[in-house]
């Protein structure tokens, strides 16, 4: 049995630097599942395949030439690790997240991603719908002011301008978006553990992850 913990929660939450850490302490592999939702948003957008098109869109994502080369994403040839990270990139990936046929033509690839010793997963639905059998659930949440804040952190430290108030209505739309769909919604695992990390450090987050995997 291959161990796995998975991160669930809303655009923002420090879901990725969470995983990072904790795969990094306990010397396991990382999915960031959102990663491949936004690859395949880019991918059905380069094709001009409509993203509202669900049966075309998951075609696509079925057959993705997606590979990671010393911590770059290259799709067909084409380095896409910095436009992956680009706001619009998750807008794509939140329109194309909500078909069934997208989210079915992405499961078998994340389940591919464990390995030995150990998968950490990133995302919505990873304790809910892709690793359901999860020994440790996190749910991380932090308030909509904290997530807007972080983010324009990261944009800025990026070089890349940003206004605080688009930001935080952008990321409670795309939120809002993942809640209400039918297929896989944002929602807490019911065995998930619940975690506010808004005042708290990473390296605070880290530790208490840690000590639920450990007891
Ligand atoms: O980094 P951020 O939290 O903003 O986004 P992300 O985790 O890269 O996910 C981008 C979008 O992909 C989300 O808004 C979801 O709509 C979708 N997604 C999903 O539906 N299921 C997942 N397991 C991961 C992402």
């Amino acid at each position: 049995d291959i161990p796995v913990i998975t991160i669930d929660g809303p655009t923002a939450s420090g879901k990725g630097t969470l995983a990072d850490e904790v795969a990094h302490a306990l010397g396991y592999i990382v999915l960031d599942s959102g990663a491949l939702y936004r690859t395949a948003g880019l991918a059905a957008f380069h094709a001009g395949v409509s993203l509202d098109d669900g049966p075309a869109v998951a075609q696509i994502a079925a057959t993705l030439d997606l590979h990671f080369r010393k911590g770059r994403a290259i799709l067909q040839g084409e380095d896409i690790t910095d436009l992956l990270r680009e706001e619009a990139t998750g807008l794509m990936a939140s329109q194309v997240a909500a078909h069934p046929e997208v989210r079915q033509a992405l499961h078998q690839l994340q389940l591919d991603f464990r390995r030995l010793p150990g998968l950490v997963a990133d995302g919505r639905d990873m304790g809910t719908a892709v690793f359901p059998d999860a020994p440790l659930k996190v749910f991380l949440t932090a308030s909509a002011q904290t997530r807007a804040e972080r983010r324009y952190k990261q944009l800025i430290d990026k070089g890349i301008s940003a206004n605080m108030e688009s930001l935080r209505s952008d990321l409670e739309a795309r939120d809002a978006r993942d809640k209400g769909r039918a297929a896989s919604p944002l929602k807490p695992a019911q065995d998930a553990q619940l975690l506010d990390n808004s005042g708290q450090t990473i390296e605070e987050s880290k530790a208490l992850v840690l000590e639920w995997w450990q007891s």
